[in-house]
């Protein structure tokens, strides 16, 4: 039986770093290594005062004070780690290509290939690699390929544990997850490493909710609930702009469709559109894998995901104008929330990104407060769009950390994260400072909309009339 010691996880990112955390804190006979080539970062996660590691998640902070020097460890030290462990995890980032051939739609693997081949170069044991990486179905034989061609005579076994977590309640989702996923080879090998990998887990996941499956079916599941999530949630989308038209209220369309056992009352919330870093990305890697096997149709239909997301974006901003008397030229517009949800300092593929896009084109005045991300990544997103010259970015977009400043002298608000501290703000004071008629955008349909309007406040949400 293969016991596992000692354990390096390539990547330390929102995944990596969270995952191989609560791996250490459950598992505190095992050293979990955790390695990245971004030195920033990897000191982020040394720094001695944890509230200032690199990636916030309710309860982060306190495991990792606990297991930092314990049996958790950050480093740059890539080829130390991966020599000395049993188990090699791969949670590097695998984003959608933006050259060549599947542009735009493909994961790019670059990352992904060059671990493989380091931990083919470095490795003088024989390991058990695991893909917790998002991958196309698939991607574990170009992996094996390129560990079986090393000729050091180390034997590599190559299982896909794909990670489930959500950005904002990472930690409970890790402490007791649905279910924890692993695929292997149907060999003797592979079903020794796939027993590997979860006795570590069965350390606190209950054994029921460990499931496995061939290699295969487990790299294609995590493709598959993501692109089922993010389905959901532009279904309800789609709905809402019907609800707008026919004076139904999507809340309530939701909350009577939710009550349905067979459908249940998750992810049907209206809102401005899904952002993070895996929905858009996932679902386009799977139209991609589809056309790539001539299945048409399979395309189309997941596509169509992502194509009224990107309306409902579109459409929230449009309504900022035209409520605006159609034009927001020079006008100040306070965003509240910058992250693609609450309780995570993440932006990637946020909505706030792609309004205030579409707001500067028409040269809109945009003030951004959110209580976790930092000017720079505010700058940074909408620079990586290359809509325009850096400097009219700054020009156009200012960064506050105070939101009574974001609001005052604003014509309009609006609402891009569900942040909970956005419902206790003393709301007749921001509309005593803003310019009238005062309106708010609700693009989370998170605020007492009655006592708004009792202020004096014209508030558009998501669904309603
Ligand atoms: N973010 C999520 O909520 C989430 C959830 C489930 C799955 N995933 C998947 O997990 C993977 C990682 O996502 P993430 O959000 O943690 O990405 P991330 O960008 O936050 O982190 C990836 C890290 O890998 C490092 N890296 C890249 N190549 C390296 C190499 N050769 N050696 C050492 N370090 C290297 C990068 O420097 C970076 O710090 C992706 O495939 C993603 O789709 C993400």
């Amino acid at each position: 039986m293969t016991k596992i010691t000692k354990i390096c996880c390539i990547g330390a990112g929102y995944v990596g770093g969270p995952t191989m955390t609560v791996i250490a804190k459950k598992c505190p006979h095992i050293k979990v290594t955790v390695v990245d080539l971004n030195e920033e970062r990897i000191a982020a996660w040394n720094d001695p005062d944890t509230n200032n590691i690199p990636v916030f998640e309710p309860g982060l902070s306190e495991v990792v004070a606990e297991a930092r020097g314990r049996n958790l460890f950050f480093s740059t030290a890539v080829d130390e780690a991966i020599d000395e462990a049993d188990m090699v995890f791969i949670s590097v980032n695998t984003p959608t290509k933006t050259y060549g051939a599947g542009i735009g739609q493909a994961a790019d693997l670059k990352w992904i290939e060059l671990c493989a081949r380091q931990i083919a170069r470095v490795s003088k044991t024989d390991k058990i690699v695991v893909e917790k990486s998002t991958l196309p179905v698939r991607t574990a034989s170009a992996i094996k390929d390129i560990l079986t061609h090393t000729g050091s005579g180390c034997k590599f076994q190559i299982l896909s544990n794909p990670e489930f977590l959500a950005e904002g309640t990472a930690i409970e989702d890790l402490n007791a997850p649905d279910r924890v996923l692993i695929g292997g080879d149907s060999t003797e090998e592979g079903k020794e490493a796939m027993q590997a990998l979860v006795d570590i887990y069965a350390n606190w996941v209950p054994r029921e909710r460990i499931l496995t499956t061939n290699i295969w079916s487990s790299e294609l599941s995590k493709l598959t609930a993501n692109a089922f999530l993010a389905q959901r949630v532009s279904s309800i989308n789609s709905l809402s702009e019907l609800c707008e038209k026919t004076e139904a209220d999507i809340s309530e369309v939701s909350r009577a469709i939710g009550t349905d056992s067979r459908i249940g009352p998750k992810f049907l919330k209206a809102s401005v559109g899904f952002g993070g870093s895996c929905f858009q990305k996932d679902i386009l890697n799977l139209v991609y894998i589809a056309r790539s096997y001539g299945l048409q149709e399979v395309a189309d239909y997941w596509e169509q995901v992502i194509i009224i997301n990107d309306h409902q974006k579109k459409r929230f901003a449009n309504e900022i104008i035209r409520t605006s008397y159609n034009t927001v030229n020079g006008k100040k517009i306070a965003f509240l929330g910058w992250a693609f949800k609450k309780d995570t300092n993440d932006t990637r593929e946020s909505a706030a990104i792609y309004v205030a896009d579409h707001l500067l084109f028409e040269q809109a005045k945009i003030t951004v407060y959110d209580p976790k991300v930092q000017e720079s990544q505010v700058y940074g997103d909408l620079d990586y769009l290359r809509s325009r010259d850096p400097q009219e970015n700054r020009f156009g977009v200012k960064v506050t950390s105070d939101p009574y400043e974001a609001c005052k002298d604003a014509h309009a608000i609006a609402i891009l994260t569900e942040w909970d501290e956005f419902k206790t703000y003393d709301w007749q004071r921001i509309y005593d400072n803003m310019l009238k008629p005062a309106n708010v955008f609700d693009g989370r349909n998170l605020l007492d909309v009655e006592k708004l309007k009792a202020i004096g406040f014209q508030v558009k949400s998501i669904g309603t009339a």
